[in-house]
């Protein structure tokens, strides 16, 4: 409820310009966004990477309005890429690419506009020796989404996709997607779809994800398992077990900022684990995301606002 209503209200401009603009809000952006150019997180990467952690790096932008402005997001992927790869990174490093940025949502040829330039970040990601995996957004987008990984796909076989446990449909795509050589990130979903289309109770969401990620690891594929909370963290480890899967033949993915010890101590235990870290200057529907997922984030940065306003 919280949730929907929060990402109702962000999108009004008149929010937006003051979430962007109170001081408050930097000290929190910061905990959840590396910084606002390549450098921040090419950082970030080194860091991480020193903790035995592997990491996503994801440029923000979403819902670009025009062709061009599509094609400057991947210029910012070639240029994170290229810094990837003369720094030696890219064995531990790959890229996440909402294809909204890409131009999607452009109300001609929108999709074929995204995939044309999926394809150019791809090939640079093959360049620099690492992939790219396609994260999800709204319910709406699924099937095209979908459609531009299969044509991905053709040649460049490692992208990944990312499938969100709390709509009714993911359990069916999980088995269409746990094939060998398939990379799927499951989560549970951070939009606030329709109860038509998804599982309305938090409850029904958790036993969602619990059904999607046993398809995934009884399949073939590689499950990429993008879930802070405990219990899902510790399915992952049990069904790995029962499904003879070695700590290489999975991972654990969380995003920078939440949880952090809990990453070092995967990682500490000899376990896989990426974490997914923003950077750009386009921080704040991300930001908002971040917020509605926990009600404790949204009282913090009330308490901020009114205790400064
Ligand atoms: P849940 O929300 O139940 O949280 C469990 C616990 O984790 C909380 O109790 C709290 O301790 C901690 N926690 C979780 N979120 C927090 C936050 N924002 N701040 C502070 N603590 C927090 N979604 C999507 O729709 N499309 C996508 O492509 C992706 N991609 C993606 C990549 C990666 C690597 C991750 C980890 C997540 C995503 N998501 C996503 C987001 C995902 O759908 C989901 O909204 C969040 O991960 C929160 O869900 P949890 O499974 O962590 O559980």
């Amino acid at each position: 409820m919280l949730r929907t209503g929060l990402l109702a209200a962000a999108r009004s401009p008149r929010v937006r310009r003051v979430v962007e603009t109170a001081a408050p809000t930097r000290p929190l952006v910061r905990r959840f966004v590396a910084g606002t150019d390549a450098t921040a997180a090419l950082a970030a990467a080194r860091e991480l990477r020193g903790k035995g952690v592997r990491v996503s790096l994801d440029h923000l932008g979403e819902h670009v309005t025009s062709a061009e402005h599509a094609g400057s997001a991947v210029s910012a992927y070639r240029e994170v890429l290229s810094g990837l790869a003369a720094e030696g990174l890219a064995d531990r490093a790959e890229v996440s690419v909402k294809l909204s940025a890409l131009g999607q949502a452009l109300p001609v040829d929108g999709e074929k506009i995204a995939l044309e330039h999926a394809r150019r970040i791809c090939a640079a990601a093959a360049q620099a020796g690492t992939a790219v995996t396609l994260d999800m957004e709204d319910h709406t987008t699924v099937d095209s989404t979908l459609r531009v990984l299969a044509a991905l796909r053709v040649d460049f076989p490692r992208t990944g996709a990312v499938l969100q446990a709390q709509l009714r449909r993911t359990e069916g795509d999980c088995r269409d997607l746990a094939r060998e050589g398939s990379r799927v990130r499951l989560c549970k979903g951070a939009y606030a779809p329709p109860a038509s289309v998804a599982f309305p109770r938090p409850s029904e969401v958790d036993r969602s994800f619990a059904r999607c990620l046993g398809v995934l690891m009884a399949g073939s594929g590689y499950p990429m398992v993008a879930s802070h909370d405990p219990w899902m963290v510790r399915l992952t480890g049990q069904l790995a077990a029962r499904n003879g899967r070695g700590a290489t033949e999975y991972e654990h993915q969380m995003l920078y900022g939440v949880r952090p010890d809990e990453q070092l101590r995967l990682a500490a235990e000899g376990r896989r684990v990426r974490v997914y870290v923003p950077y750009g200057q386009e921080w704040y529907g991300y930001f908002v995301r971040r917020l509605a997922e926990r009600p404790a984030n949204v009282a913090f940065f009330a308490r901020s606002l009114l205790s400064r306003g």
